[in-house]
């Protein structure tokens, strides 16, 4: 009876707590170009069981019947494939996208200093030539804290690197949002919102309180994982397994390591394989655990984010292969360093200020650089609390001797530390840098490269 009931139930594609996203569809039968339609527009959904809260959202305009989304539908495309996005902005207020960690052109950057923002009607093209496998997102960046927060954010999966034996590759945005009891978006920002960039009451994996997935004790899987939260840092356990990393931003790295606990940062992303342990009938949890940031904010205890149900037995993997080729950024003592200074002024706390090198977005100098040219960064955090630092445009490796070797675009940089990180200057524009926190960002912790 059970059985049926469930049969029935994803028969006519009911929700059941699986966490499985929609995909955008290519709407061009030619093979090596995927075009899409999508609009953002204001829409519902239910965080809380029969409380629908007003949120603007990314639909698939390809797929007829499609409902608007938070995340928004993925963009699931091959390395090498030439994506075409046909937006139309039926939001209340101007916006743009940005394919964050993709190495696009200047002109489909999705920033203001890339492009007008689009007015409510208009449409936009973005072409995106995919060169790197892994796992990115999309979101807009206008008013990104509060256009991000209210639900405009989607993953992009690019598969094609190195084949690896995994019973299922799944993907998973997390986030969080701030509710009211009514289970509407809070329209209050306090000013811990704006200091640590809004941390919301209820804890969601791709829009779900609730995601649950089937798993077979014994086999591998592969589980990337993106922060699409304004502010809240995930740091991940699966108790009585370790995860093991294979890839970061920019797709796999040089060679995979194991970690009881992986910490991803707002915009980070991470790609990891687990072998399940367990006995058929088992339930275990992914949980995000306490991680101290700053600002002693208190510790709410682990806090489940994905259930697993083990079922049915699998077969056990094959060996991982290995994994990218990926060179080194050559440096050396003469490798020109520049340095940039994170600082936040706190003394009107309903009007924080965050700055790089003294200056606030808008205001800021461009960094001025040639095409080709290697530096190293040097990210000197003077502040109290960790920033995640992202660069547009191009992907950078961590130069602190520790491995592997891999690309990144975000990376979090501890509070009253300096991280040293090697950019190669790949491509030629206006590029934007930012905190990832978008309170942040958007108060001033924001800044101009420049590409010539
Ligand atoms: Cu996730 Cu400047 O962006
Ligand atoms: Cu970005
Ligand atoms: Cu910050």
């Amino acid at each position: 009876m059970r059985a049926a009931f469930v049969i029935a139930l994803a028969a006519c594609g009911e929700t059941t707590p699986e966490v499985v996203l929609d995909v955008l569809v290519d709407t061009n039968p030619a093979p090596g170009i995927v075009e899409v339609q999508l609009v953002a527009e204001v829409a519902h959904v239910e965080y809380l069981p029969g409380k629908p809260a007003e949120v603007w959202a990314f639909r698939d305009a390809g797929r007829t019947g499609a409902k608007a989304t938070v995340p928004g539908p993925m963009l699931d495309a091959q390395l090498g494939d030439r994506v075409i996005v046909h937006f139309r902005n039926d939001l209340p207020v101007a916006t743009t996208i940005h394919w964050h960690g993709l190495r696009v052109a200047n002109p489909s950057d999705g920033t203001t200093l890339s492009q007008r923002p689009i007015a409510p009607g208009e449409r936009f093209d973005y072409e995106l030539e995919l060169v790197d496998a892994g796992l990115y997102w999309y979101h807009p960046h206008v008013d990104g804290d509060v256009q991000v927060e209210r639900g405009l954010h989607a993953p992009i999966r690019i598969t094609g690197d190195r084949a690896i034996d995994a019973a299922a590759d799944r993907v998973f945005v997390l986030d969080d949002v701030k509710l009211e009891s009514t289970g509407k978006l809070s329209t209050t920002t306090d000013a811990l919102d704006l200091m640590l960039g809004r941390q919301g009451n209820v804890v969601l994996v791709n829009g779900r309180r609730d995601a649950t997935i089937e798993a077979a004790p014994g086999t591998r899987e592969r589980w990337r994982f993106v922060n699409a939260a304004n502010g809240r840092y995930f740091n991940l356990e699966l108790p009585g397994h370790e995860l093991r990393v294979i890839g970061w931003d920019g797709g796999l790295v040089r060679e995979s390591y194991a970690t009881p606990r992986l910490l991803v940062a707002p915009g980070e992303r991470y790609e990891v394989v687990v072998e399940l342990a367990g006995e058929l009938g088992d339930r275990i949890a992914l949980q995000t655990v306490h991680y101290d940031r700053g600002h002693e904010i208190p510790d709410p205890g682990p806090i489940d984010i994905v259930k697993i149900e083990l079922v049915a037995s699998g077969t056990a993997p094959e060996p991982l292969p290995a994994l990218a080729t990926i060179e080194p950024i050559a440096i050396d003592a003469a490798t020109p360093r520049r340095r940039f200074v994170l600082r936040e002024d706190d003394s009107d706390p309903q009007a924080p200020v965050f700055t790089i090198n003294d200056e606030a977005f808008p205001s800021v100098t461009p960094v001025d650089v040639a095409i080709d040219n290697v530096e190293i960064w040097e990210i000197e955090n003077a502040t109290e609390m960790d920033h995640p630092f992202h660069l547009h445009g191009m992907s950078f490796q961590i130069v602190d001797g520790k491995p592997p070797i891999g690309w990144k675009d975000t990376v979090n940089v501890p509070r009253e530390t300096t991280l040293p990180i090697a950019v190669r200057y790949t491509a030629a524009g206006e590029w934007m840098f930012h905190c990832h926190i978008l309170e942040h960002a958007e108060r001033g912790m924001m800044g101009h490269l420049h590409v010539r």
